[in-house]
């Protein structure tokens, strides 16, 4: 089509409201999230996290509530994240194997509360171990192998607690197919897998490594595991891994800044494909918008529909629940 002014006005389909409404090519619903919330293993109910103003920490039971917070504006799906106390992390992570840990226990207690809503969980050591790091070090460096092992057995506990979906985080080769076998060996044949297939080493990572509590851990970066964002032919091969070793669906991380390897994923793969607006770009729009320099309402949308617009299946957003009451949920 070879449109021309004047016979082309872009403007005319701009000029009121309800033709704006009729022609929009995507939408945003309570539907398309999933809600990251972080579970301590703590008394206190709700404990604000600095960093990201807005978001707490939570007990065991305000993750039921939460639950069904979920449930009552429409979130098909929560997504939880430990922070346990320092006293019980250690090289090996030892405490992500726990059957009567903190992750299976905000699992059940979410389930209980609310079947209806999805528990998603992540796969990797990061909030266990004491040197903050996804996976099992020696000499220096992380080692594949022995970590696939620990995070299969860390996905079978969240399977066995009741998780709905286990999300691998931690960027290890062949965790994927390690998992799936797993979890068909542990006759779990119905939980799905969502991969974080492709997995940035990012600065925006800074506020949740707050909110776990693995921050001053970490020693090192993650670089030799999670990909340089200077990559993207690199993002296509990572998916088509996931996929092949029995991914159901997979995920791109961080989210704004790369939209643009959502748009080839969901191009070249056409599987469900999920964006993480991470805790560095939450924490962004809320310090703008506390100076006065962004609105709130329309910086958050704006900030969510564009997941949409790239081609997301849905979003992975602590900004979920406000999103859903600015949608009028
Ligand atoms: C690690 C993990 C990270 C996040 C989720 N899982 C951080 C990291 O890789 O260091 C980040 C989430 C966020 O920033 O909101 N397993």
């Amino acid at each position: 089509m070879t449109a021309r002014f004047p016979a082309y006005r872009p403007r005319r389909l701009r000029q009121a409201s309800w033709i704006r409404s009729l022609i929009a090519e995507t939408t945003l619903r309570p539907a398309d999230f999933i809600w990251p919330i972080v579970v301590h293993d703590g008394q206190e109910d709700r404990i604000p996290v600095a960093s990201m103003p807005g978001v707490e920490r939570l007990s065991v039971r305000a993750v039921a509530e939460a639950a069904r917070q979920a449930r009552d504006l429409g979130i098909p799906c929560i997504a939880l994240f430990p922070h346990i106390d320092g006293a019980r992390k250690d090289a090996g992570g030892s405490a992500a194997f726990d059957s009567a840990g903190l992750v299976p226990d905000a699992i059940k207690a979410a389930k209980d509360a609310a079947p209806e809503v999805g528990v998603m969980c992540d796969v990797a050591l990061d909030c266990f171990t004491n040197h903050g790091h996804d996976g099992l070090l020696e000499g220096g460096r992380i080692v594949n192998d022995a970590t696939v092992e620990a995070l299969v057995r860390q996905a079978l506990i969240q399977a066995e607690a009741g998780a709905d979906i286990v999300a691998p985080s931690d960027m290890m080769d062949g965790r994927v197919g390690a998992i799936r076998a797993g979890l068909e060996g542990a006759g779990h044949h119905d939980v799905m897998i969502l991969a974080y297939a492709a997995k940035y080493a990012s600065a925006f990572y800074g506020p949740y490594r707050d909110a776990v509590g693995s921050a001053r851990a970490l020693s090192g970066d993650k670089k030799t595991y999670q990909m340089d964002p200077a990559n993207t032919d690199e993002a296509l091969r990572e998916v088509a891994l996931d996929l092949a070793e029995g991914a159901d669906m997979v995920m791109v991380k961080p989210g704004m800044p790369y939209l643009d390897i959502v748009r080839r994923v969901v191009e070249r793969f056409a599987v469900p494909t999920f964006a993480y607006q991470v805790s560095g770009e939450y924490s962004m729009i809320r310090a703008a918008v506390a100076n006065g320099w962004l609105d709130e309402e329309r910086a958050i949308l704006e900030s969510l529909i564009a997941f949409k617009r790239a081609g997301c299946a849905g979003i992975v957003s602590y900004f979920a629940p406000q999103a859903c009451r600015l949608l009028g949920a």
